[in-house]
């Protein structure tokens, strides 16, 4: 059994796949070619943004988002210590200081009630991560963020097909950031990113930035970088949006069985396993289906013996990371993301899961939590 089986899955969507890779090579416009633009198009429309703007990856898409934004040395961004090392490192990058608020309990997401309290006057964005792939509370943070007129960059690197209150990922807020790295929802045969705007300024400068500032052919107003997208890995994209809302759709359901089949299981000890909570306004499209389990270390331990991979997600929040030590930030500071980051753990997950894997799995897990 694989963590995330990506041959299964082109096996389905081979013939549209190898016949549009197939185009880029004979084509030979392999940077920048036409498949680029109209990805951005079907993407642009699939999450009812004025704007998609398709860069090398995920990390590049938060980078020029802040890039574009104007945001460096001096100032401050928020965001959540339970999350991957992107979501920080790219405010760090730019030069400004990175700023954790600690995440619900529920959702793992950052925790609007205690926003406004790391507001300060060089607080200069917000960039929430929708992990797992459910969305922030985005109204509520949007709100608060609103009023100290404060940017907010949505890290959709995980969310990408979900919803919140109806509306798509990466279109809840000024910008969002996703990445289409292969185990991602929508995953390329390699690295890359999207951002999404309805503002047409904020549109233009990433695109120039993610072509070294160019705002015409070697005229560079503002510094930039090498933050495109390939060809190839548009017409993989284009490929698989074909079977994208069909991919959205399976994971839910297998999510639900997951949970099912774990309440089942541990019926007789219904403590021993937390499953995923969806907030009542949003739709997860589970990147990860993420389990809390209390001796983490040694579930882990037992479910690979018993042949089952599992991955943590993530085992060190960010203000615990050497990187960040020189931020001060003590253990105990952020102690809702390093309890999650104690006990979550993540099954096996992809849309093409079988109900055999999904019991093998709960199985597996019932002997493991031991
Ligand atoms: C929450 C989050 N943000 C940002 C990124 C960065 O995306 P990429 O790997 O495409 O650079 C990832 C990817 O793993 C992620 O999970």
């Amino acid at each position: 059994m694989e963590f995330i089986d990506l041959k299964t899955q082109y096996r389905r969507v081979k013939p549209s796949v190898d016949a549009r890779i197939a185009r880029v090579l004979e084509q030979g416009a392999y940077v920048m070619g036409p498949e680029v633009g109209e990805l951005e198009q079907v993407l642009a429309r699939y999450c009812g943004s004025r704007h998609c703007v398709t860069v090398a990856s995920g990390t590049d898409a938060l980078l020029i988002a802040l890039m574009a934004l104007e945001i460096g040395r001096g100032d401050e961004v928020i965001t959540s210590p339970f999350t991957f090392i992107a979501s920080a490192e790219v405010i760090a990058l730019v030069g400004a200081t990175p700023v954790f608020v600690d995440i619900d309990p529920r959702t793992y997401n950052l925790d609007p009630g205690r926003l406004e309290a790391a507001i300060t006057p060089r607080t200069k964005a917000v960039i929430p991560v929708s992990l797992y792939g459910q969305c922030a509370d985005f109204d509520a943070i949007n709100e608060i963020a609103g009023r100290y007129a404060l940017p907010v960059i949505e890290d959709a690197a995980q969310s990408f097909g979900a919803t919140y209150q109806g509306r798509k990922s990466s279109a809840l807020s000024l910008v969002g950031a996703t990445s289409f790295f292969p185990s991602k929802p929508l995953g390329a045969y390699g690295d890359g990113g999207a951002l999404f705007t309805d503002d047409d300024r904020l549109a233009q400068a990433m695109r120039e930035i993610r072509l070294h500032g160019q705002d015409r052919r070697y005229h560079h107003p503002r510094l930039g970088l090498t933050g495109r997208l390939d060809s190839i890995q548009a017409a993989v994209l284009l490929a698989k949006m074909e079977v994208f809302d069909d991919e959205v759709a399976a994971r839910a359901r297998l999510a639900d069985r997951y949970s099912e089949l774990l309440r089942e299981a541990f019926a007789d000890e219904p403590a021993a396993v937390r499953t995923p909570y969806v907030a009542p306004l949003n739709t997860c499209v589970y990147a990860q289906y993420t389990i809390e389990v209390e001796h983490r270390d040694a579930f882990v331990a037992r479910m690979t013996a018993l042949g089952v991979p599992t991955a943590v997600h993530y085992p060190v929040p960010l203000h615990r990371q050497p990187v960040f030590e020189y931020l001060g930030l003590p253990p105990g500071r952020f102690p809702v993301a390093e309890a999650a980051a104690h006990r979550v753990v993540s099954l096996p997950m992809h849309p093409y899961l079988t109900e055999a894997d999904q019991v093998r799995v709960v199985r597996a897990a019932k002997q493991a939590v031991g």
